[in-house]
């Protein structure tokens, strides 16, 4: 039987309840800050005694966040996303940091100063300009309400790739400075699981999970709503190569949502949830001890009432490797440091502590050869098995598999009943790595399959780019799915056309940024062939060469045909094309200034920008910045990068970059 603690909402009743005297409060989109707070209740409750549990800020009310005793403290662990936003699960921790409930509950009595004691870190990337907006947010709210910080405020970098290490340092000298504060001395470190694990040897039976993300699915009752906790298994109707290359490949594929409840609409995104490779699974198995095991039923129960059990159970080990862990992912250094005491050798043991406290070393050897958990251990000791370690411990310590998310390139007017994305597959392989992104390989392996047996016949005369997909099992779990299936779910986005189709829209998107402004193309067009008036409509893309990775080469002729004449226009960069000279959508952009700058200040114009985060929409920000300072605009007092700030939060400026 489970035991479950009595359902709340209040701070205080569940530390009483629960007896800890430290809450992680997470703020997590893609699963990494919650991750982070895992790892830190774990290192708080074993390395100080600093009784602490995790929450999900979308589980509790804020209103008795001043009550907490003296001897206790709440950590905030909050991602910022996308452009400044909160994650989804901190929409009302932020409205509430923000709105009259807060200065009243925080504010209660007359001059009360706010008792609260809190540690916070956040976790953004420099890339945005919103970087890390929610944590620092959060921390000058709660400071400014008489709360009192201990340690630094932590701001993790992802932009520069040192997120892992921002994390590390924080923790280390954060939980350092409370334990100081609480007088908790340190003690030695042993491993306590937080899970129980047994092994059956029976054969799975029908409520055993394997791959099936909830109960609904289990059971074979699959119903919406689909959401990012109940995914619906879309049939693939359309699974095509792009680009003409020999070593890269991105992927247009359609997903049949015509049998269900889910819908879209245009600017959305879709997830896709991955699986695991067949090689990858095999690895990490042989790595843990666990493969000639990988068939055993395991139960999985928690020691602790508040942590949750991370993945479904009862499951296989096989079906954890393969649905429910994220097995690819990067390695921290910090966990081959922990991985050291489990190792069996001494030479293994000292290359692990070697690699985990030099991170040049880890860098050079595991890092920028993307080398996943699995793959740095078999490295490292290829003839050493790390059988030792819980499977507690792997649950502890290696994330959930999570859902990967694409800009829709699919209109949800002309296409209801079905979900198009379009994927570049991320492949090291022409560097000499032995990486390969999780999920679009994963497509990669659907299309195949799915041009073996193509639902859609003009598929089947499609040229197929050569390309060696890893194997995956793709017919989902139990086999249940005749045609190649895979879990979606949408999720909405702000990325939205003007209300009205006169209004001009100018769309930067290279690369696989196109994706949404395919839709929006399309929807234009349709405006247009339905007698609406359209406002101009120009689109800047970009690619390395016409002929090798021009996405939806002759689509864009083909909807041209329905715009009046001068109405669209398509701008394309060759960025390989020319000898000595890249050639980029900015430098476009300076080619159409006057065009550009008239249509933006006088004809209000709306600009979307899609693809690269890291360094493509800073450019095409600065461009417009710089071509909309240029003729001065005196009068108006408009300097570029004002007048753009003044777009954003007119809603006439939109990012979807990533
Ligand atoms: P992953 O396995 O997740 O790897 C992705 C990256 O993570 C790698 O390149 C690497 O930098 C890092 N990484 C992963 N594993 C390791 C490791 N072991 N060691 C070191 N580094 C590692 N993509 C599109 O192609 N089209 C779109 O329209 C699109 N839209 C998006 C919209 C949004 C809002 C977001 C957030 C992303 C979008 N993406 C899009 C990106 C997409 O979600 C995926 O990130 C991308 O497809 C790669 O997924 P993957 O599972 O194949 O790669
Ligand atoms: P490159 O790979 O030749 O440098 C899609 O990836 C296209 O975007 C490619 O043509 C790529 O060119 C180009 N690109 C790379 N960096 C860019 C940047 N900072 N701004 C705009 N386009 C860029």
């Amino acid at each position: 039987q489970v035991i479950t603690l009595p359902p709340t909402r209040s701070i205080k009743k569940r530390l009483e309840q629960t007896g800890k005297s430290c809450i992680i409060f997470y703020g997590s989109q893609t699963g990494t800050a919650e991750k982070f707070a895992l790892r830190l209740a774990k290192e708080a409750s074993t390395k100080y005694d600093l009784r602490s549990m995790v929450a999900d800020l979308d589980d509790f009310d804020f209103d008795d966040l001043n009550t907490l005793e003296s001897d206790q403290i709440a950590i905030f662990v909050l991602a910022t996303y996308g452009e400044g936003d909160p994650t989804d699960n901190a929409i009302a921790f932020n409205q509430f940091l923000k709105g009259k409930e807060r200065r009243a509950s925080l504010h209660s009595a007359e001059h009360a100063q706010m008792q609260l004691q809190y540690a916070a870190f956040g976790l953004g990337n420099s890339s945005y300009q919103s970087y890390n907006s929610m944590i620092r947010q959060a921390d000058t709210i709660l400071r400014y309400s008489g709360a009192m910080r201990i340690g630094d405020l932590g701001l993790g970098d992802d932009g520069k790739g040192t997120l892992e290490d921002d994390f590390a340092d924080w923790k280390d000298t954060t939980l350092a400075a409370i334990a100081d504060h609480f007088h908790l001395p340190e003690l030695e470190y042993t491993f306590k699981a937080n899970f129980e694990v047994t092994e059956s040897e029976l054969a799975p039976t029908t409520d055993v999970f394997l791959g099936e993300p909830n109960k609904l699915h289990l059971r074979n009752k699959i119903r919406g709503p689909f959401t990012s906790q109940n995914p619906f298994a879309a049939t693939i109707v359309k699974a095509e190569e792009l680009f003409n290359s020999n070593d890269r490949n991105c992927l247009h594929i359609e997903f049949d949502i015509g049998t269900t409840t889910l819908k879209y609409d245009t600017g959305d995104h879709l997830a896709v949830w991955p699986v695991n490779s067949d090689m990858e699974v095999e690895r990490f198995l042989r790595v843990f001890g666990l493969y000639p095991r990988k068939s055993a039923v395991i139960g999985i129960t928690s020691q602790d009432l508040t942590v949750k059990v991370p993945i479904p159970a009862r499951t296989t080990y096989e079906a954890a490797a393969r649905y429910y862990l994220d097995v690819g992912a990067p390695v921290s250094r910090q966990l081959l440091g922990i991985l050291a005491s489990f190792a069996k050798s001494e030479s293994t043991r000292s290359e692990l502590v070697k690699l985990s406290g030099d991170r040049e070393a880890f860098q050079r050897e595991v890092a920028d050869k993307r080398l996943n958990l699995a793959q740095t251990l078999s490295t490292i000791a290829p003839h050493d098995s790390f059988e030792s370690v819980p499977f507690s411990f792997l649950l502890e310590n290696v994330a959930k598999l999570q859902p990967r998310y694409y800009s829709i390139s699919s209109s949800s007017l002309l296409s209801k009943n079905r979900i198009s994305i379009t994927a570049v597959v991320d492949s090291a392989q022409s560097s000499g790595s032995q990486f390969k992104g999780v999920n679009t390989s994963y497509l990669l392996a659907l299309k195949s399959n799915y041009l073996a047996a193509p639902l859609d016949a003009s598929a089947a005369a499609l040229p197929s780019v050569p390309a060696v997909p890893q194997t995956h099992q793709i017919n989902g779990p139990r086999g249940l799915f005749s045609q190649p299936t895979a879990l979606i779910h949408v999720r909405r986005s702000k990325f939205r056309l003007p209300r009205q189709s006169s209004t001009p829209v100018i769309m930067i998107g290279p690369g696989t940024g196109v994706a949404p402004f395919r839709a929006f193309v399309q929807e234009r067009a349709m405006r247009s062939r339905a007698g609406q008036v359209l406002g101009r409509t120009m689109l800047f893309y970009g690619c390395r060469r016409s002929n090798e990775d021009f996405l939806y080469k002759e689509e864009w002729q083909e909807y041209e045909k329905s715009f009046s004449k001068g109405t669209f226009s398509l701008h394309v960069a060759f960025s390989r094309e020319l000898e000595n000279k890249k050639v980029y959508v900015q430098d476009l952009l300076h080619d159409h200034a006057a065009e550009l700058r008239n249509l933006i200040l006088r004809e209000n114009a709306y600009v979307y920008v899609c693809g690269d985060a890291s360094r493509m929409a800073k450019d095409v920000f600065r461009a417009f910045a710089h071509i909309l300072a240029d003729e001065g605009e005196k009068d108006l007092k408009v300097t570029g990068d004002w007048y753009l700030r003044t777009m954003k939060a007119a809603g006439r400026w939109s990012e979807d970059v990533w």
